[in-house]
């Protein structure tokens, strides 16, 4: 158990959860970084988290999995007790234009990117009612704002998770609890690294493709400094979309 407060981020190993885990951790912070396949860029994390002087351990989970999450959650509670941020993050690509979408990549983009936020908040929400007090962001994307073709799945998804965030932060401010999501535009992670994206710069008011790091910068703010803001989508795209 610690005085620290406690952060858990799925999909934290790398690209934006791992951004979003240092950020926190450099913010006084215990982190618990979920992931579910790479056990050595897992380690990494760890180490670099508690180089920063942060509790850390990485909790390995399916977040498409219900009975698997909920042991993962169990596990965080034995070891910090608390959980008072929770960043909802992982997340897939599967796209392709909808005449020939198959069912199975409209299925693991929902899954993953929306039953995910489900399976992982229906758990942490009890905890934080009972504390009376905690911050979920969930990460979005400016698809699921704005749509993008190729990306039904995706844009679904991710409008999926804006309407859950608004609809919990009504719910829960009662009891301390804020919700928001943040909707990134091109970051430039593992995720994007196969997307043909030369001149996109161009379109970027900003004139640069995202780092990790400035949504992870957004994520710390809805999390530590935004007392006074519930059920808003934070757009981080360089002005991409206005
Ligand atoms: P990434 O591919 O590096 O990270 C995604 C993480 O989610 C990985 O660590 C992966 O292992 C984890 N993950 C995937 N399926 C999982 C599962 N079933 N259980 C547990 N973990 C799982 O990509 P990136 O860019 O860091 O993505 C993070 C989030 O940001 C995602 O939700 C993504 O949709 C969102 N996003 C990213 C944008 C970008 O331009 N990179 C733009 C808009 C949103």
């Amino acid at each position: 158990m610690t005085d620290k407060k406690i952060a858990l981020i799925t999909g934290g190993s790398r690209g934006i959860g791992k951004a979003c885990a240092l950020e926190l951790a450099k913010a006084g912070y215990n982190v618990v970084i979920n992931y579910v396949g790479n056990d050595e860029a897992a380690a990494q994390t760890v180490a670099e988290l508690k180089e920063l002087g942060a509790e850390a351990y990485s909790a390995k989970f399916d977040v498409t999995n219900k009975e698997a999450v909920e042991a993962g959650v169990a596990e965080v509670m034995a070891k910090f007790g608390r959980i008072d941020v929770l960043v909802n993050n992982a997340g897939i690509t599967r796209d392709g234009l909808f005449m020939r979408m198959s069912a199975e990549n409209w299925e693991a983009v929902i899954n993953t990117n929306l039953n995910s936020a489900y399976y992982v908040s229906s758990p942490v929400v009890k905890i934080m009612m009972k504390q009376r007090s905690g911050a979920i962001i969930n990460m979005a994307s400016i698809s699921g704002v704005f749509g993008n073709a190729g990306q039904a799945n995706y844009s679904a998804a991710k409008a999926g998770l804006i309407g859950m965030t608004k609809a919990l932060a009504k719910e829960l401010a009662s009891r301390g609890i804020r919700v928001n999501a943040v909707a990134p535009g091109f970051i430039k992670t593992d995720m994007t690294k196969d997307l043909k994206l030369d001149g996109i710069e161009e379109h970027i008011p900003l004139k640069r493709l995202g780092e990790a790091q400035d949504i992870a910068k957004a994520v710390k703010f809805l999390a530590l400094d935004a007392e006074y803001i519930t059920g808003q989508v934070l757009q981080v795209d360089g002005g991409l979309v206005i």
